[in-house]
């Protein structure tokens, strides 16, 4: 049995080498999850008639073809593909929060507690777009339940919106273990999920929050700090017309850096402008 000593040169060791919680009670061994198979595809998901005609969401450029995540049956490419077909498939919100739940090629799915789809009201005029679920999300399963949820409730007030008048989800449905930032990988992996949920919304605008947000759904390579404010249009395969786009500065960053909520008010004011010409 160790002494305090080695269970504090231990503890040391894990904040050293960048672990900054404990995700579970027990530790888990990922060198034998590898081997474990995960459940397969469910027999209800096969092709069925009556799904949403023409063809799957276009593609972004494939990811480099690399083997599975450990504990993952999926490599890079068949993810994607596989995400665009359970994505093509799904003609509902409830069908399509039920594929990402399915699926199995996003690594993030083995370490998260909770998948988080959406919230707020579906029929809204607004979509916001965050960049992945952090600890109380993960927890409580719902998107931007924690101190940068707050913030967001208290912009959205700002401008008269609250839950019952916007739609909220994020770019990934799971947890990035210590809340990293999501690689292009799982990004590339989910994204056929994002796209049929706007489709599926069909919200008059969209608004991607912070820059992992804003580069992913506008496809482009300039940080949030060029991007915002600004109008774009998204489209996508199943829009019947492009979606307005107008990226913000993330809640998080607002809270990093409370000068730039100027800025913020600022976009949220553009928002609220355009919305009052639909009035
Ligand atoms: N940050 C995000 O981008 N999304 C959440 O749901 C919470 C925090």
């Amino acid at each position: 049995m160790s002494d305090l000593s080695d269970i504090l040169s231990a503890l040391r060791w894990h904040v050293e080498i960048g672990c900054d919680e404990a995700i579970a009670d027990l530790p888990t061994d990922w060198g034998t999850l590898a081997a474990r198979p995960l459940p397969s595809r469910p027999a209800g998901a096969a092709p069925r008639a009556g799904t949403p005609a023409g063809p799957a969401p276009a593609a972004r450029p494939a990811t480099a073809r690399a083997p599975a995540e450990p504990g993952l049956p999926l490599g890079a490419s068949e993810a994607g593909a596989s995400a665009r077909a359970r994505a093509r498939e799904a003609d509902s919100l409830e069908a399509l929060e039920a594929a990402v739940r399915a699926f199995d090629g996003c690594a993030l799915k083995l370490t998260a507690t909770n998948t988080v789809f959406a919230d707020g009201n579906p029929k809204a005029r607004i979509m916001l777009v965050g960049e992945a679920p952090g600890e109380d999300e993960d927890r409580q399963g719902k998107p931007f339940v924690g101190v940068s949820g707050k913030l967001l409730d208290r912009m959205l007030a700002h401008i008269g919106l609250d839950r019952t008048s916007v739609y909220i989800t994020n770019i990934l449905p799971w947890r990035p273990p210590g809340n990293r930032s999501p690689t292009q990988a799982e990004i590339a992996a989910c994204l056929p999920f994002l796209e049929r949920h706007v489709a599926l919304v069909a919200p008059d605008f969209l608004v991607p929050l912070g820059g992992t947000s804003a580069k992913t759904i506008l496809d482009r390579s300039e940080g949030i700090t060029r991007l915002r404010g600004q109008w774009f249009e998204y489209s996508t395969q199943g829009l019947a017309k492009p979606v307005p786009v107008l990226p913000m500065l993330h809640p998080a960053y607002l809270l990093r850096n409370p000068i730039s909520k100027r800025e913020a008010w600022r976009d949220l004011l553009t928002l609220r402008q355009r919305l009052s010409h639909l009035d």
